[in-house]
């Protein structure tokens, strides 16, 4: 969305504020022995608590809440009772949802408990590469710099990026003008970030995985090959200098 007036502007920050709350408090409450969907809702009762609306639930039908993916599962993982949290577990965390007519998107990746499958360097050069993707992002500047920008850091850090599956517009829906942001360099994407529009920007660094498959639930992507995925995202607003970080409330850098 362009955001146009103050009521646009407090509309889209109350729900960023929101889904960006709700992802912090998933992430502090997941324990091992949770089931993804227990996790899924204590998440879902927040967001019904703050009168908010689950996206994908709303948008796609999805069988859940909020988005929990597992270890080599990278996106769009079903919160189930048979799924058992363990302590070294990667979790992807994804929440997006609606208030008023406003949808924002974020999610992250994070290690539970201890470190027993060493991911902590892949989550956080996945959390440091979205930070530094968004504080290049002003009005003008061309998504497949971005692009470039986060397959060549990845590439830095011996990863790599999943090709298909991107960063987007939000705000008027869950997914907007421009369709896709991708994680990797493709000189033929001339478009270029706008001001004062909203975006979700989003990262997917990988171990080995270049494409996302789909699992065969209709949802759920994997890698496929035991490789992992860790995802970051923000919803932002470009402005002519530093985006603000409407989702900032899930603390993703502490
Ligand atoms: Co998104
Ligand atoms: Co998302």
């Amino acid at each position: 969305m362009s955001v146009t007036s103050q009521a646009e502007l407090e509309g889209i920050q109350k729900i960023s504020e929101i889904v960006g709350t709700v992802l912090k408090l998933m992430r502090q409450h997941a324990q091992p022995g949770m089931t993804t969907k227990e996790l899924d809702d204590f998440g879902g009762a927040i967001l019904n608590d703050l009168g908010a609306k689950s996206a994908p639930r709303l948008t796609y039908g999805f069988p859940g809440w909020t988005c929990i993916s597992i270890n080599d599962e990278i996106a769009h993982g079903i919160p189930s009772s048979s799924t058992v949290l363990k302590e070294g577990d990667l979790v992807n965390i994804d929440v997006s949802a609606e208030l008023n007519g406003f949808w924002a998107d974020n999610g992250g990746s994070f290690v539970l408990g201890n470190d027993f499958h060493r991911h902590t360097s892949l989550v956080e050069t996945s959390k440091r590469i979205l930070q530094r993707a968004i504080s290049q992002i002003k009005g003008g500047v061309r998504m497949a710099d971005i692009g470039r920008l986060i397959e060549t850091d990845a590439k830095r850090a011996n990863f790599k990026v999943i090709r298909n599956l991107v960063g987007h517009g939000v705000g008027r829906s869950l997914h907007e003008e421009p369709t896709e942001i991708p994680c990797f360099y493709d000189r033929s994407n001339t478009a270029r970030f706008r001001k004062n529009t909203v975006v979700a920007i989003e990262t997917f660094i990988s171990t080995r995985a270049t494409y996302a498959r789909e699992k065969g639930d209709g949802w759920t992507y994997i890698t496929g090959d035991r490789s992992f995925v860790a995802q970051h995202e923000h919803t932002i607003l470009i402005t002519d200098s530093q985006p603000v970080i409407l989702t900032a409330s899930n603390e993703l850098w502490t």
